[in-house]
């Protein structure tokens, strides 16, 4: 197979570990293991204790499954697949799709849910997010345009990364039901799930509303956890789950045992650790939109709806591409420009999720001080 390079992963491979300040991750503030561990119960305290480090269950622990089972019922726990975020897109689009399926992508989007398909052959078409009034809005005509008999897989992912962008409730209905009639997989990628502002926002996991969607879900982002490497996919299709347990035997074949365990730990306690990071989004979210508003009109901010990532846009006259590259080496302020999604108008992305965001802020506002209009 021969695959495209990951835009935005090779960009963070570059600056990530040795820029000062990052103003683009996408995850929330990490925990430390000894933060972790000390949320554990008795079971899994036990477990931790005495676990052995060798392979584990290939689907993922069986008390694993049972606790994500909890996002989807009425699937259960046999309707979960452990594996990292990545691998399952991977095996997912691997499972789903061959040479000359058409696949229709909403973008922007995190570049594997499209890569991985053309790289299997299969002609894929944008599906693209409007801004419109200001605003991120969904084209559920122009879906309706693209969709045909041969349509084999529809990929979406909200809360949207990059543009925080979520759909109404209404819309997830319409939508779902546009690619039921078209007969089509929908593979929707919730890794941003749980991230809402307005809890009443939440949309119930693709895969329990329609028998052909495939869920993608993790602990990378929404807990803050993205070293452990654990996500899942959730699907009522046995015979696509079965296709995606084949792919995970050439992958990684079992998810690691302490992840596994660690990731019990988190799922018993989400409750208090998404609010904790909910709590530094919303308040990076007023942070973030104060103080790009204040920049003398260099920059158009865009609410986001719902996730850890805005998308807004710089205004002046140089391209952002050559704004991110001045402010990572002059300033030591890493920003991601919007190319990193194939995607220009001069926006890049801002993460929310971090607890140094004003410190971040701070650094590239004296940088855009010192170089004035
Ligand atoms: C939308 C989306 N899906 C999947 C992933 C992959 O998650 P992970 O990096 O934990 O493998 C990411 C990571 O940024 C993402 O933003």
């Amino acid at each position: 197979m021969q695959i495209e390079p990951f835009a935005l992963e090779r960009y963070f491979a570059r600056h990530e570990f040795s820029a000062r300040y990052l103003l683009s991750p996408s995850d929330c503030e990490s925990w430390r293991m000894s933060d972790l561990l000390s949320l554990a119960d008795a079971e899994t305290r036990l477990l931790w204790e005495n676990l052995r480090l060798g392979y584990t269950e290939s689907e993922g622990h069986p008390l694993l499954r049972d606790e994500i089972a909890r996002f989807y019922a009425p699937l259960t726990a046999r309707q979960v697949l452990t594996a990292a975020p990545e691998e399952a897109i991977f095996i997912a689009m691997n499972g789903l799709l061959d040479a000359g399926d058409r696949v229709v992508v909403l973008e922007p989007a995190y570049q594997s849910l499209h890569a991985v398909a053309r790289a299997l052959g299969a002609r894929v078409e944008s599906w693209p997010l409007v801004v419109e009034g200001g605003r991120w809005s969904l084209d559920l005509n122009r879906l309706q345009d693209l969709l045909r008999a041969s349509t084999r897989l529809v990929v979406v992912n909200f809360p949207n990364n990059p543009t925080g962008y979520l759909p109404t409730p209404g819309e997830w209905e319409e939508l779902i039901s546009l690619v039921r009639r078209s007969g089509a997989f929908l593979f929707s990628d919730e890794m941003y799930r749980l991230l809402e502002y307005d809890p009443s926002m939440r949309l119930p996991p693709a895969c329990t509303c329609y028998e052909r969607a495939i869920s993608l879900a993790g602990l990378s982002k929404a807990f803050g956890l993205p070293g452990l490497r654990m996500g899942w996919l959730a699907c009522a299709d046995a015979a696509g789950m079965e296709k995606f347990q084949i792919f995970k035997d050439y992958t990684t074949i079992c998810s690691s045992a302490p992840s596994e365990v660690l990731s019990i730990i988190a799922l018993r306690s989400q409750e208090m650790i998404v609010e904790r990071n909910l709590a530094i989004v919303r308040e990076n979210l007023a942070t973030a939109r104060a103080f790009f508003g204040a920049q003398g009109g260099r920059f158009a901010w865009i609410d986001p709806c719902a996730g850890s990532v805005a998308f807004p846009r710089w205004l002046g006259e140089k391209p952002v591409e050559e704004l991110a590259e001045e402010a990572v080496t002059r300033a030591g302020v890493m920003m991601v420009p919007g190319s990193m999604f194939g995607y220009g108008g001069g926006h890049f992305r801002v993460g929310l999720g971090r607890r140094n965001l004003p410190e971040v802020l701070s650094a590239l506002g004296s940088y855009l001080g010192q170089k004035g209009g």
